[in-house]
């Protein structure tokens, strides 16, 4: 029963959205697109918005010649801001180990199955662990983390070092490890409860005490403050779209609660020290056959599922176990077809997906608290929700990435304004802030401009006339934004991951991963995602599309995180150092830096901008890897035109590209192991501690269990079998970590 991980990028946006030309044509229809053209500087202003300097004070679009003021860095212990990289870049690697540069140090902290508690035995690492000791264990796939700092009496403390909650998703598993002899099943069904159980158990969210004893961390195994958050932890849906009628379950009748939280992939945090973890590719978890579910369900269901991918047999089958006891929905919660006879679902799961693909608010420091699902940031494929620079009286923003092909950027702008004594108000701050906002979508404009179109019931057309979907209401739009995305003509991007806000001057960056060739076409190239090319292998077949990704970056009107206006351009693209430099390798990449399919992203306190690699394309040559910027500012570079061409069709798209940083200012810092994603990063505040997580060594080579053959033996060595796992870095000398 593999899972293909392709599935995870099915396509389920089959609109119109996106040619640039369209784009810009509709932006210029735009009634606020129209007002800033006729502020007498609109030439200034599409040349380029924001980076001039944009007053957004009363009127979003009166531009001034005032730059962004600097935002100064949040913790009294961060580094001073960082000018230059203080290490030789690691070379590419198909090694089975974790390299770093030399002065450095990497050591192992918590990996797939180490236990929480003092009465929890070791990891057999053999698969012979019980499916219930697991809910006391580290869970598989280590992903997105952050670190809070805690004070001596255990409270949360921004400026805390040597102690702290570490929390960390785990986004997914590799079956075949978990069990004894992989997993066991007749026909597509489950046939062993426990191996469920135990599946059911390695998703989701670790929190774990770490402390640190000279240059050395450990987790305190007996911490009382150490949690397993699952896919059976009990939640509250909270914000517009709670106790609608989209969330009626048999569990939960009136829609106030779920179980469970899912492919927690990336994630964020809050100012009063609570973590958000973000449920990406939930979808495909559950169990709905469309040849027998469909004939049951409104045409709106119908448009809904298939826009978010929901239909098929669930991608590790825990639907098809049977529970002992028939009152049991342990299992049965998986299958989200309609098979009781309520109108409203308080009989069944039909309506449990909808409960899913949220971001999801966990109180660390109160381990007995009951997670909330935050709906008002909208339910997609949530990649994860990164804070903007904060100000003081000024509304709280958060950026979102929707990981899937061809789908859109987002972001939520909080309806309260920030007041500086909630960060000392713990998790009761977060239905101040995280209940009531704007969602927005992003559309970027092919000259370098880009507008954040809110979606909102009522406007545009986002209303219960729209012939594609007619929506009921506002949690109607936040259970399907992507279907109100559409509507209003989102841009449609390579598969936006990681985001990070520059501490310094609050620019955003953002991931796009890659696309393939049939979704990032020759005709498809706009000014955002301009490349279509072959990147050919040195083993294996050729590669079209966007198989190296790039990342984006934006600026807000007058660095104002709530402004509906930016200017953007491209940070970086990914790329062999030996490709067409006019046509691929556009960021002038070398042996140093060179890389592909970008995906996690995370800002040091000291200005570095760290990126971690989830790699398909570059893996003739190397192992996924994490590399150390210091990047400059949006519109530092040229503009430029790239043509493109299959070798029939041949498109020229005018792009913007950041200034080449080179050697100087680009390193490769990390390689991992064989066959792993490097995912999750966090720092203490004074950027001497790094945490880094390696999401499922050895995952693409079959197990032999029989010759303990595996495709990495990470971390443990020898023939054990390889584990997901966080590792700490320090600098030998004890220094602040990347100058
Ligand atoms: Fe879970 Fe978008 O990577
Ligand atoms: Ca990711
Ligand atoms: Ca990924």
């Amino acid at each position: 029963m593999s899972y293909d991980k392709s599935a995870e990028d099915i396509v389920t946006n089959l609109t119109n959205n996106t040619h640039i030309d369209d784009v810009i044509n509709t932006a210029l229809a735009n009634p606020n697109r129209r007002r800033l053209m006729a502020s007498g500087a609109g030439a200034a202003a599409l040349s380029f918005i924001g980076l001039t300097g944009c007053s957004d004070s009363n009127d979003s679009n009166v531009i001034t010649s005032a730059p962004p003021a600097p935002v100064p860095p949040p913790s009294s212990v961060a580094p001073p801001k960082a000018t230059a990289l203080g290490f030789a870049a690691v070379p590419k690697s198909l090694a089975d180990t974790v390299s770093v540069p030399a002065g450095y140090q990497a050591s192992v902290l918590y990996r797939l199955g180490d236990p929480i508690n003092a009465s929890t035995s070791d990891y057999r690492n053999d698969g012979t662990d019980t499916g219930a000791s697991h809910a006391f264990r580290g869970g598989d796939h280590h992903d997105g983390m952050h670190f809070f700092g805690m004070s001596a009496t255990g409270a949360y403390d921004p400026n805390a070092i040597a102690r702290g909650l570490l929390c960390m998703n785990h986004e997914a598993i590799t079956p075949a490890f978990l069990h004894a002899n992989g997993v066991t099943s007749v026909n597509g069904v489950r046939t062993v409860n426990d191996e469920v159980i135990k599946e059911l158990n390695a998703h989701g969210v670790s929190v774990i005490e770490v402390v640190k004893s000279g240059n050395t961390w450990t987790y305190v195994r007996s911490s009382s403050f150490n949690r397993r958050v699952t896919t059976s932890t009990e939640m509250l849906l909270s914000g517009p779209a709670a106790r609608s009628a989209f969330m009626v379950t048999q569990f939960s009748p009136d829609g106030s609660r779920t179980r469970g939280t899912v492919n927690n992939c990336a994630h964020g945090y809050t100012p009063w020290g609570t973590y958000l973890t973000c449920e990406e590719n939930y979808a495909g978890y559950f169990r709905r056959v469309t040849a027998t579910d469909n004939m049951n369900r409104s045409a709106k269901d119908l448009t809904s599922f298939a826009r978010n991918g929901v239909g098929g047999n669930g991608r590790e089958g825990w639907a098809t176990a049977v529970a002992t006891d028939a009152s049991d929905t342990t299992f049965s919660r998986w299958n989200t077809m309609k098979i009781g006879a309520s109108v409203t679902g308080s009989d069944d799961f039909r309506n449990v997906s909808n409960t899913y693909g949220w971001v999801v608010e966990i109180d660390p420091f109160s381990p007995t608290s009951t997670p909330k699902k935050r709906t008002a940031l909208g339910r997609f494929g949530h990649e994860g929700a990164w804070l903007g620079k904060i100000t003081v009286g000024q509304p709280l923003v958060w950026y979102m990435g929707d990981d899937a092909r061809n789908e859109y950027i987002y972001k939520f702008v909080s309806d309260a304004n920030w007041d500086a004594a909630d960060a000392t108000r713990g998790a009761t701050a977060g239905d101040k802030y995280l209940d009531a906002g704007k969602l927005y979508v992003a559309r970027f404009n092919g000259d370098a401009t880009g507008e954040w179109l809110e979606l909102r019931f009522g406007l545009g057309p986002v209303n219960a006339t729209n012939v594609t979907y007619p929506f009921a209401n506002q949690a109607d739009v936040l259970v399907n934004p992507r279907l109100a995305a559409d509507a209003l003509g989102a841009t449609k991007m390579d598969r936006p991951e990681w985001g990070a806000v520059d501490p310094f001057n609050g620019s955003v960056y953002m991931t796009l991963t890659n696309n393939n060739s049939t979704l990032r076409t020759v005709a498809s190239t706009d000014a955002a995602n301009p490349r279509s090319y072959n990147d050919p292998r040195i083993t294996g077949a050729n590669q079209r599309g966007n198989p190296n990704g790039h990342i984006i970056r934006w600026a807000e009107v007058s660095g104002n995180p709530a402004a509906t206006l930016f200017g953007w351009d491209i940070f970086l693209f990914g790329s062999r150092a030996g490709s067409d430099p006019r046509t691929v390798n556009l960021s002038g990449l070398t042996a140093a830096n060179d890389m592909s399919s970008p995906d996690g992203l995370w800002f040091g306190a000291n200005g570095l901008l760290w990126v971690q690699t989830d790699d398909g394309a570059f893996t003739d040559v190397t192992n996924c890897m994490m590399l150390a910027a210091i990047p400059g500012s949006v519109r530092d570079g040229t503009t430029v035109q790239v043509v493109n061409t299959d070798g029939v069709n041949t498109k020229t798209v005018t792009t913007y590209v950041g200034a080449q940083l080179g050697e100087s200012k680009l390193r490769r810092f990390l390689v991992g192991p064989k066959e792993c994603e490097i995912t999750g990063l966090a720092e203490t505040p004074d950027g001497k501690t790094m945490f880094v997580n390696i999401q499922h060594p050895g995952e693409d080579t079959s197990p032999n269990f029989a010759t303990r053959t595996y495709g990495s033996y990470w971390p443990d060595g020898g023939n054990a079998r390889p584990r997901s796992a966080t590792i700490v870095i320090t600098k030998i000398d004890g220094g602040v970590i990347g100058t």
